[in-house]
């Protein structure tokens, strides 16, 4: 699936070059990798640190919905961990945790004309042997630290698209009921009081699970497809 890969030692952002090449055509399966970013960022814009040593990637996706496509992407990337023997859990919606530190991010980015998606663009980011800087030491965490030696990222790389393959070939197929029963095992917050903030306000409540769509669901019923940030308490 993934023919066409762009490789770069440096670059600004994967994402926003595949971004780029999605726009002028570039046709699913196509990948951008990077030893590097400069300006790396995580939703909402966040800036994600990206030095040299972890896997920064994006591949251009044409699928029917994107529905449940970030869990997909995360649960792909727990899979792929787990072959180090990293257990790690997704922290709704696009995180994925060791201890309560981020491993990897995945960050969807989608060009939609109404009903139709055009073209999504996937961000991975997994951090394996760059060095975490000292101001999110407490947040963040590489598969070194977590394994006690180097890790080959090329060899991630590869393992991570085929899991996402795997998984992708049947949210094409059948959307995210597909996979959304091994994502709910792996998902961290389940039963877990949380704060969340929206742009609409901050809500709180306990955490009942993910709807067959992806969604995050509240046990008050309140359903929630978008947000800032989902704090545990
Ligand atoms: C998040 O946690 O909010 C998502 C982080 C996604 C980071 C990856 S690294 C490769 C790709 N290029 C980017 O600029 N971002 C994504």
């Amino acid at each position: 699936m993934f023919v066409e890969v762009h490789r770069f030692r440096e670059i600004d952002s994967t994402n926003l070059k595949a971004r780029e090449l999605a726009q002028r055509g570039a046709p699913e399966g196509t990948l951008v990798v990077a030893q590097s970013q400069s300006a790396g960022h995580g939703r909402k814009g966040r800036l994600w640190h990206s030095g040299s040593g972890g896997l920064w990637m994006s591949l251009v996706l044409r699928p029917p919905t994107i529905e449940g496509l970030t869990l997909m992407a995360s649960l792909a990337m727990v899979r792929t961990v787990a072959e180090l023997g990293v257990t790690a859990r997704i922290r709704w919606p696009n995180d994925v945790m060791v201890g309560g530190r981020k491993l990897a991010g995945l960050l969807a980015e989608s060009l939609l004309l109404g009903d139709r998606v055009e073209f999504v663009v996937l961000g991975v980011g997994l951090n394996v042997n760059n060095p975490i800087e000292e101001e999110i030491r407490a947040i963040a965490i590489n598969l070194h630290e977590l394994t006690g030696s180097p890790q080959d990222v090329e060899r991630l790389r590869l393992a991570y698209l085929e899991h996402f393959e795997e998984l992708y070939t049947r949210h094409r197929a059948q959307g995210a009921r597909a996979y959304i029963g091994d994502v709910r095992e792996v998902c961290e917050l389940s039963g877990r009081r949380v704060r969340i903030e929206t742009a609409d306000g901050v809500a709180e409540g306990l955490i009942r699970g993910i709807t067959d769509a992806g969604s995050l669901e509240l046990e008050d019923g309140a359903i929630y497809h978008a947000v800032e940030r989902v704090v545990p308490l």
